[in-house]
Protein backbone atom coordinates (compact mmCIF):
# COMPACT_ATOMS: atom_id res chain seq x y z
CA UNK A 1 0.00 0.00 0.00
CA UNK A 2 3.08 2.03 0.95
CA UNK A 3 4.68 1.37 -2.48
CA UNK A 4 1.62 2.70 -4.08
CA UNK A 5 1.04 5.77 -2.73
CA UNK A 6 4.58 6.92 -2.62
CA UNK A 7 4.48 5.81 -6.22
CA UNK A 8 1.23 7.84 -7.12
CA UNK A 9 3.15 10.81 -5.22
CA UNK A 10 5.97 10.48 -7.68
CA UNK A 11 4.24 10.42 -10.51
CA UNK A 12 1.97 13.37 -8.97
CA UNK A 13 5.20 15.51 -8.10
CA UNK A 14 6.25 14.22 -11.68
CA UNK A 15 3.34 16.08 -13.73
CA UNK A 16 3.12 19.04 -11.23
CA UNK A 17 6.82 19.59 -12.30
CA UNK A 18 6.22 19.18 -15.81
CA UNK A 19 2.41 21.73 -15.32
CA UNK A 20 5.13 24.19 -13.59
CA UNK A 21 7.83 23.68 -16.16
CA UNK A 22 4.99 24.72 -19.08
CA UNK A 23 4.03 27.77 -16.93
CA UNK A 24 7.74 29.10 -16.80
CA UNK A 25 8.31 28.49 -20.90
CA UNK A 26 4.67 30.05 -21.32
CA UNK A 27 6.17 32.87 -18.95
CA UNK A 28 9.52 32.84 -20.78
CA UNK A 29 8.36 34.22 -24.18
CA UNK A 30 6.06 37.28 -23.72
CA UNK A 31 9.26 38.12 -21.37
CA UNK A 32 11.92 37.84 -23.16
CA UNK A 33 9.40 39.77 -25.75
CA UNK A 34 8.68 42.55 -23.55
CA UNK A 35 12.59 42.80 -22.33
CA UNK A 36 13.51 43.58 -25.80
CA UNK A 37 10.36 46.13 -26.88
CA UNK A 38 11.95 47.79 -23.56
CA UNK A 39 15.59 47.85 -24.98
CA UNK A 40 14.05 49.34 -28.68
CA UNK A 41 12.14 51.57 -26.69
CA UNK A 42 15.30 52.79 -24.94
CA UNK A 43 17.03 52.34 -28.24
CA UNK A 44 15.00 54.47 -29.91
CA UNK A 45 15.45 57.72 -27.84
CA UNK A 46 19.06 57.31 -27.46
CA UNK A 47 20.95 60.24 -28.45
CA UNK A 48 24.82 59.07 -27.11
CA UNK A 49 26.49 59.68 -30.30
CA UNK A 50 25.64 62.72 -33.03
CA UNK A 51 24.42 59.46 -35.65
CA UNK A 52 21.13 60.16 -34.44
CA UNK A 53 20.84 63.87 -35.34
CA UNK A 54 21.59 63.42 -38.84
CA UNK A 55 19.33 59.94 -39.50
CA UNK A 56 15.44 59.66 -40.09
CA UNK A 57 14.73 56.88 -37.84
CA UNK A 58 16.69 54.11 -35.16
CA UNK A 59 17.14 50.77 -36.97
CA UNK A 60 16.98 48.60 -34.28
CA UNK A 61 16.67 45.24 -35.52
CA UNK A 62 13.98 42.27 -37.10
CA UNK A 63 13.07 39.05 -36.86
CA UNK A 64 11.78 36.00 -34.17
CA UNK A 65 13.12 37.15 -30.81
CA UNK A 66 13.52 33.59 -30.31
CA UNK A 67 15.73 33.05 -33.41
CA UNK A 68 18.91 30.37 -33.00
CA UNK A 69 20.37 32.34 -35.88
CA UNK A 70 21.16 36.22 -35.23
CA UNK A 71 22.97 37.81 -38.45
CA UNK A 72 25.30 40.84 -37.87
CA UNK A 73 26.04 43.79 -40.41
CA UNK A 74 27.16 47.15 -40.48
CA UNK A 75 24.73 50.21 -39.89
CA UNK A 76 21.72 50.79 -41.57
CA UNK A 77 22.19 52.47 -45.25
CA UNK A 78 19.43 54.82 -46.94
CA UNK A 79 16.55 52.67 -47.82
CA UNK A 80 16.87 51.17 -44.12
CA UNK A 81 17.02 54.44 -42.93
CA UNK A 82 13.71 55.29 -44.82
CA UNK A 83 11.75 51.93 -43.93
CA UNK A 84 13.39 51.27 -40.64
CA UNK A 85 14.16 47.73 -41.01
CA UNK A 86 17.79 46.18 -41.62
CA UNK A 87 18.85 45.35 -45.08
CA UNK A 88 16.17 45.95 -47.17
CA UNK A 89 18.22 48.04 -49.69
CA UNK A 90 20.21 45.89 -52.71
CA UNK A 91 22.41 44.33 -49.73
CA UNK A 92 20.21 42.90 -48.19
CA UNK A 93 17.96 41.91 -51.46
CA UNK A 94 20.95 40.04 -52.03
CA UNK A 95 21.09 38.44 -48.23
CA UNK A 96 17.37 37.17 -48.99
CA UNK A 97 18.75 35.75 -52.16
CA UNK A 98 21.57 34.34 -50.07
CA UNK A 99 19.26 33.02 -47.32
CA UNK A 100 16.82 32.23 -50.21
CA UNK A 101 19.20 29.63 -51.23
CA UNK A 102 20.18 28.65 -48.49
CA UNK A 103 16.79 27.77 -46.93
CA UNK A 104 16.96 29.55 -44.13
CA UNK A 105 13.78 31.62 -43.51
CA UNK A 106 14.02 35.32 -42.95
CA UNK A 107 11.20 35.30 -40.43
CA UNK A 108 12.97 32.86 -38.44
CA UNK A 109 16.45 34.53 -37.79
CA UNK A 110 17.06 37.58 -36.07
CA UNK A 111 19.03 40.31 -38.17
CA UNK A 112 20.76 43.62 -36.36
CA UNK A 113 23.79 46.00 -37.02
CA UNK A 114 26.40 46.82 -35.07
CA UNK A 115 25.03 50.79 -34.95
CA UNK A 116 21.37 51.81 -35.36
CA UNK A 117 21.52 54.80 -36.83
CA UNK A 118 22.70 55.40 -40.44
CA UNK A 119 26.09 57.26 -40.54
CA UNK A 120 25.69 60.18 -43.15
CA UNK A 121 26.80 59.46 -46.93
CA UNK A 122 26.76 55.85 -45.76
CA UNK A 123 30.58 56.30 -44.42
CA UNK A 124 31.41 53.50 -41.88
CA UNK A 125 30.81 54.05 -38.35
CA UNK A 126 33.42 55.37 -36.60
CA UNK A 127 34.68 53.69 -33.23
CA UNK A 128 33.11 56.15 -30.49
CA UNK A 129 29.81 55.36 -32.56
CA UNK A 130 30.61 52.02 -31.96
CA UNK A 131 31.40 51.83 -28.24
CA UNK A 132 28.47 53.86 -27.95
CA UNK A 133 25.72 51.37 -29.64
CA UNK A 134 27.36 48.07 -28.90
CA UNK A 135 25.26 48.18 -25.35
CA UNK A 136 22.34 47.07 -26.98
CA UNK A 137 23.48 45.11 -29.57
CA UNK A 138 25.13 43.43 -26.83
CA UNK A 139 21.87 43.34 -25.25
CA UNK A 140 19.70 42.05 -28.12
CA UNK A 141 22.05 39.11 -28.15
CA UNK A 142 22.22 38.49 -24.71
CA UNK A 143 17.86 38.38 -24.69
CA UNK A 144 17.67 36.39 -27.73
CA UNK A 145 20.40 34.09 -26.84
CA UNK A 146 21.26 32.48 -30.68
CA UNK A 147 23.09 29.63 -30.74
CA UNK A 148 25.05 30.99 -34.12
CA UNK A 149 25.85 34.44 -35.16
CA UNK A 150 27.48 35.61 -38.79
CA UNK A 151 28.91 38.56 -38.71
CA UNK A 152 28.98 40.24 -42.00
CA UNK A 153 31.50 42.19 -42.66
CA UNK A 154 34.47 43.96 -40.99
CA UNK A 155 32.88 45.67 -38.63
CA UNK A 156 30.98 43.17 -37.29
CA UNK A 157 34.01 40.79 -37.06
CA UNK A 158 36.08 43.15 -35.38
CA UNK A 159 33.32 44.33 -33.32
CA UNK A 160 32.40 41.01 -31.97
CA UNK A 161 35.07 38.27 -32.29
CA UNK A 162 38.52 40.15 -32.77
CA UNK A 163 39.39 43.69 -32.92
CA UNK A 164 42.49 43.15 -35.09
CA UNK A 165 41.05 40.69 -37.55
CA UNK A 166 40.59 41.24 -41.37
CA UNK A 167 37.32 39.43 -43.13
CA UNK A 168 39.49 37.76 -45.79
CA UNK A 169 41.74 36.02 -43.27
CA UNK A 170 38.76 35.30 -41.06
CA UNK A 171 35.86 34.37 -42.76
CA UNK A 172 34.59 30.97 -42.85
CA UNK A 173 35.89 29.71 -39.90
CA UNK A 174 34.06 28.67 -36.54
CA UNK A 175 34.98 30.66 -33.38
CA UNK A 176 33.40 29.64 -29.99
CA UNK A 177 32.46 33.27 -27.89
CA UNK A 178 30.10 33.30 -24.73
CA UNK A 179 28.69 29.19 -25.77
CA UNK A 180 27.69 30.56 -29.21
CA UNK A 181 29.07 29.38 -32.51
CA UNK A 182 30.28 32.83 -34.26
CA UNK A 183 31.31 32.47 -38.10
CA UNK A 184 32.20 35.74 -40.01
CA UNK A 185 31.36 35.72 -44.20
CA UNK A 186 31.99 38.89 -46.11
CA UNK A 187 29.42 41.59 -46.44
CA UNK A 188 26.21 41.23 -48.97
CA UNK A 189 27.99 44.68 -50.46
CA UNK A 190 31.52 43.44 -50.66
CA UNK A 191 30.13 40.76 -52.70
CA UNK A 192 28.05 43.66 -54.92
CA UNK A 193 30.89 45.21 -55.66
CA UNK A 194 33.18 41.82 -56.18
CA UNK A 195 30.42 39.12 -57.82
CA UNK A 196 34.00 37.01 -57.24
CA UNK A 197 33.39 36.80 -53.83
CA UNK A 198 30.49 34.75 -54.19
CA UNK A 199 32.35 31.03 -53.97
CA UNK A 200 33.43 31.75 -50.52
CA UNK A 201 30.30 33.14 -49.28
CA UNK A 202 28.73 30.07 -50.22
CA UNK A 203 31.32 28.28 -48.42
CA UNK A 204 30.75 30.12 -45.73
CA UNK A 205 26.78 29.81 -45.83
CA UNK A 206 27.09 25.84 -46.04
CA UNK A 207 28.78 25.73 -43.15
CA UNK A 208 25.86 27.91 -41.27
CA UNK A 209 23.53 25.85 -42.85
CA UNK A 210 25.14 22.20 -41.42
CA UNK A 211 24.47 23.61 -37.87
CA UNK A 212 21.19 25.83 -38.53
CA UNK A 213 19.97 22.96 -40.23
CA UNK A 214 21.57 20.45 -38.80
CA UNK A 215 22.14 18.77 -42.48
N1 LIG B 1 24.21 47.17 -44.70
C1 LIG B 1 24.28 46.87 -43.39
O1 LIG B 1 25.34 46.61 -42.85
N2 LIG B 1 23.17 46.84 -42.71
C2 LIG B 1 21.99 47.09 -43.23
O2 LIG B 1 21.02 47.04 -42.52
C3 LIG B 1 21.94 47.40 -44.61
C4 LIG B 1 23.05 47.42 -45.31
N1 LIG C 1 34.56 43.35 -47.22
C1 LIG C 1 33.57 42.92 -46.43
O1 LIG C 1 33.05 41.84 -46.57
N2 LIG C 1 33.14 43.71 -45.45
C2 LIG C 1 33.66 44.91 -45.22
O2 LIG C 1 33.22 45.56 -44.31
C3 LIG C 1 34.70 45.35 -46.07
C4 LIG C 1 35.14 44.55 -47.05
Amino acid sequence: MIKIKERQQTIFDLVNTEADHQKKQEKQEPALEMELEQLKVNCLACQLCALRKGCTQVVFGDGDPQARLMLVGEGPGADEDRIGVPFVGKAGQLLDRILQAASIKRNEIYIANVVKCRPPGNRQPQQHEVDSCLPYLREQINLINPEIIVCLGNLALRTLLDSKATITHSRGKWHQIDGRRMIATFHPAALLRDPGKKKEVWADFKEIMKYYLRV
